[in-house]
């Protein structure tokens, strides 16, 4: 499946260009563009962490978290009670010990039942890979609505949410694919969303309370991640062989250009449940 196609190129040729906390999605500067990765990436955290509203005692669950730098960020860090992460790759799941205070479960976000509410739900780099290519418009933005819909279910009333996509900026995806080698080689089923597509599919659940676009910052991400595969050429090109290396080389370049171009753009979100968010008298989660 694509997801495993990803990441099962293991953790240890990720380890060469990621920052030491192995986070992989955008960094986040607040002043200038700097080369500062490790800062990029705990300031991105901490972001999303307060636009959540994670505190200390907090319950908290993060749909699509990679090799668990948030799960450590938020319970040593923010001193949350618990974190659940989900993750797609068994690469991931085994790399993450299981502790009192933490679980990692290998399950879509569509088979997750919570033992009971959350307080805040983190999704940072995941919601590009939810609804496949060959969905159409009205098909995706029904797998969005699913999403938050679920969301909302989870979180007790008044409770947080952060979201991190990229999505569409200055291109309408109908008029064809943006680039085959990166929709059919590197994430063969996942499709960018659009910011309309988001929020309508978020509003009758969820007030928006905090947003960002942050392109440029992707690029500078791409560019810090590009400059230290470089650097390991060797080491990376002897662990997976010089046509994964130059295929890696050329996702990180043709995202860069992606967003150099704005065709695309990242958007960071905060959201608060809506008091009556279920309204239809679904049930929440843990009832
Ligand atoms: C680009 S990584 C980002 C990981 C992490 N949040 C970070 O910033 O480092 C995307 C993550 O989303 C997960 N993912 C994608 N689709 C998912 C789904 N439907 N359910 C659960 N996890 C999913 C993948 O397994 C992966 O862990």
């Amino acid at each position: 499946m694509a997801i495993e196609h990803h990441y099962d190129v293991g953790a240890d040729f990720y380890r060469l260009w990621l920052d030491t906390a192995m986070v992989y999605s955008c960094g986040l500067w607040d002043g200038p563009l700097d080369d500062d990765l490790e800062a990029a990436q705990q300031a991105k955290l901490a972001w999303h962490a307060s636009a959540a509203g994670v505190g200390a005692g907090t319950k908290v669950l993060d749909v699509g978290c990679g090799w668990g730098a948030n799960l450590r960020y938020l319970t040593e860090q923010r001193r949350a009670a618990h974190v659940t992460g989900l993750t797609l790759s068994s690469d991931q799941a085994a790399s993450v010990a299981p502790a009192e205070t933490t679980a990692i479960r290998l399950e879509d976000w569509r088979d997750h039942r919570p033992d009971g509410p959350y307080d805040a739900i983190i999704s940072i780099g995941a919601f590009e890979h939810f609804a496949r290519q060959d969905l159409d418009d009205a098909a995706r933005s029904g797998v969005y609505a699913h999403f938050f819909d679920l969301c909302a279910r989870w979180l007790v009333p008044g409770g947080g949410m952060s979201l991190q996509t990229i999505a569409y900026e200055d291109f309408d995806p109908s008029a064809g694919a943006v680039s085959s080698f990166f929709t059919e080689e590197i994430f063969p089923e996942s499709s960018l969303p659009r910011l309309g597509q988001i929020i309508s599919a978020a509003e009758t659940r969820f007030r928006l309370v905090a947003y960002r676009s942050d392109g440029a910052q992707y690029s500078q991400t791409l560019k810090l991640w590009q400059r230290r595969l470089e650097a390991s050429a060797d080491e990376a090109t002897e662990m997976v062989g010089r046509d994964t290396y130059r295929r890696y080389l050329r996702y990180l370049r043709v995202s860069r250009a992606m967003f150099d171009r704005r065709i695309c753009t990242l958007y960071r979100f905060g959201f608060e449940r809506r008091p009556d968010a279920l309204v239809d008298g679904s049930a929440p989660a843990g009832a």
